[in-house]
């Protein structure tokens, strides 16, 4: 025993270990397993047989009719939301899943089927134009399953030309002047810079630029008329584009100095920000004259708000808004020192939350026939999330498949389990703010695995053999592991 021979390095290995097993599956009799167990010393205590949880196991082993290796789909990273792009440019989306080979893959642009099933895990767009903007998202499948990835967006940066000519537009002396800027397709929205007569107009206590670009001019005075035009710079591609002007006469009514009650000329609009958004501004432009008497205040669901207000008040900024800064806001107009009286107007704060899963199933779960499973997933958000259900990709249509049911909270219910329900099941949560996916594969099994018969107390003389028998049930057949005492000889998924 004194050079470490192979074989004397396997005895040290096992020296610890009393006995060895020999396995002798005995294939031809299935759900028996037997062992027999060779003496190398004394002291056997307790020998016993263990069911390997195949289907259950961390690793990918699954029991299938295809083998046990197979690894169903899985996506190792997932697309950005949404991504945006330069015209002309070149796109390559990739699918990057995971699972047994062949893994194949199929495109999808806004629900239409881009590709075939191929083995191309990637999509190339080599020069971008507008019509492939819109939703991409890829379907990767192999013999265990099949899986929908969570959509990204492609955005594309442009900027066309202004669709309008020359205009002209007037406003009564005193009034508020409303210029909207000259219509021009952009993504993203373009920033906007108003001139007139080729200075730039900044805005001030009489002059507004609304979220929208539109020019107010208030109190309106008679030098106020004259030529106005914009300069549209799109700031993802550096396109600018001028406009056509925009001729704005001045009507003289009444005396220059008669008061005019407040009134909103721009009233706040609904507006629904997603969490997670750096800010939301609401704003609310009103006339009034004299208008160094106007005075603009905001209330948030009746309650006085004083942070976050800029432009002479005409504006109200949140800062990354989160839910709890919904609700109604209010702007009221008053003249201050005469009894005219003030007026308001009001809208709606709409603070999204993405969808986000409270519950979700595990990768595996086994059930079996004739049974039924709830399939838990759970997500929440604002507003509430739509959840929708995949088998293998394919959309779950309860009216169609009546075993299928999605109960109120989201989780799936299959009643009367076949084998054909084994496969990927897919939880999509959706609302305005997005999407999130989890899944699982269920895999049926026709009878649940239980151990028959366990190997009875046996004493044997030393240095002979001895067969311990394991009788087990169930479809399919399950796994089994010997084990002595605390510890196991063999692990599952070995
Ligand atoms: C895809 O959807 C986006 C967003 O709804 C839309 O802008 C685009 O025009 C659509 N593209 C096609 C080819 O349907
Ligand atoms: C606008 O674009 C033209 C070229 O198309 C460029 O010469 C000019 O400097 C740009 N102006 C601004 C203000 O970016
Ligand atoms: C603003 O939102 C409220 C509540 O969501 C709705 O009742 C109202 O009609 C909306 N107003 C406009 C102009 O869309
Ligand atoms: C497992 O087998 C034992 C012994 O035959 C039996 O008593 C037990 O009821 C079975 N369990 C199940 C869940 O079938």
């Amino acid at each position: 025993m004194g050079i470490a021979s192979p074989l004397n390095l396997s005895r040290r290995i096992f020296s610890f270990v009393i006995i060895t097993f020999i396995f002798l599956f005995l294939t031809f009799f299935p759900g028996l397993g037997s062992c027999r167990a060779e003496e190398e010393a004394r002291g056997i205590k307790e020998v016993s047989c263990v069911l390997c949880p195949r289907a259950l196991s961390q690793s990918q082993g699954l029991e299938l009719g295809s083998g046990i290796d197979d690894v169903p789909p899985y996506f190792k990273t997932e697309p950005v939301r949404s991504q945006l792009h330069l015209e002309r440019n070149r796109l390559v989306l990739t699918c990057m899943a995971e699972g047994s080979w062949p893994l194949e893959f199929k495109w999808i642009h806004n629900g239409t089927e881009l590709t075939r099933f191929s083995l191309e895990y990637r999509y190339l767009i080599p020069s971008l134009d507008r019509s492939h903007a819109g939703f991409y998202r890829c379907i990767v499948r192999n013999r265990v399953g099949a899986l929908l990835q969570r959509r990204t967006e492609v955005q594309l940066a442009f900027m066309g030309s202004f669709e309008e000519g020359e205009r002209a537009q007037s406003v009564s002396q005193g009034e508020g002047a409303v210029v909207p800027a000259p219509r021009i397709r952009s993504f993203p929205q373009p920033q906007v810079t108003w001139y007139r007569d080729g200075r730039k107009i900044p805005p001030s206590g009489r002059i507004a630029i609304t979220l929208e670009n539109t020019l107010v001019i208030l109190s309106t005075v008679a030098p106020d008329a004259g030529r106005y035009y914009v300069q549209a710079v799109n700031d993802k591609n550096g396109e600018n584009k001028t406009s056509q002007p925009i001729t704005l006469s001045v009507e003289n009514v009444g005396g220059p100095a008669d008061p005019i009650a407040p009134t909103i000329i721009i009233p706040p609009r609904n507006t629904s920000v997603v969490t997670g958004t750096s800010e939301v501004t609401m704003e609310c432009v009103a006339n009034a004259r004299p208008l160094i008497k106007l005075g603009i205040s905001w209330r948030r669901n009746g309650v006085p708000v004083t942070t976050g207000l800029s432009d002479f008040n005409r504006r109200l900024t949140v800062l990354s808004p989160v839910a709890s800064d919904g609700g109604y806001y209010e702007c009221e107009a008053t003249l201050r020192s005469s009894s005219v009286p003030s007026v308001s107007a009001g809208a709606f704060l709409h603070v999204l939350e993405p969808p986000q899963f409270v519950k979700e199933p595990e990768r595996h779960i086994t059930a079996e026939m004739e049974k039924v499973v709830d399939i838990p997933c759970q997500a929440r958000g604002v507003p509430s999330p739509d959840m929708v259900w995949y088998k293998d990709a394919v959309a779950i249509s309860p009216v169609k498949m009546p075993r299928y049911r999605v109960l109120a909270g989201g989780s799936l219910q299959v009643n009367g389990l076949l084998p054909d329900d084994t496969g990927m099941f897919q939880c999509f949560a959706r609302n305005q703010a997005g999407e999130v996916q989890t899944n699982t594969y269920l895999a049926v099994t026709s009878i649940a695995p239980n151990i028959t018969a366990g190997p009875s107390d046996s004493t044997v003389i030393d240095g002979m053999s001895v067969i311990l028998h394991c009788q087990t049930s169930g479809a399919p057949r399950p796994a089994i592991t010997w084990q002595k005492g605390e510890i196991p000889h063999r692990k599952c998924q070995s």
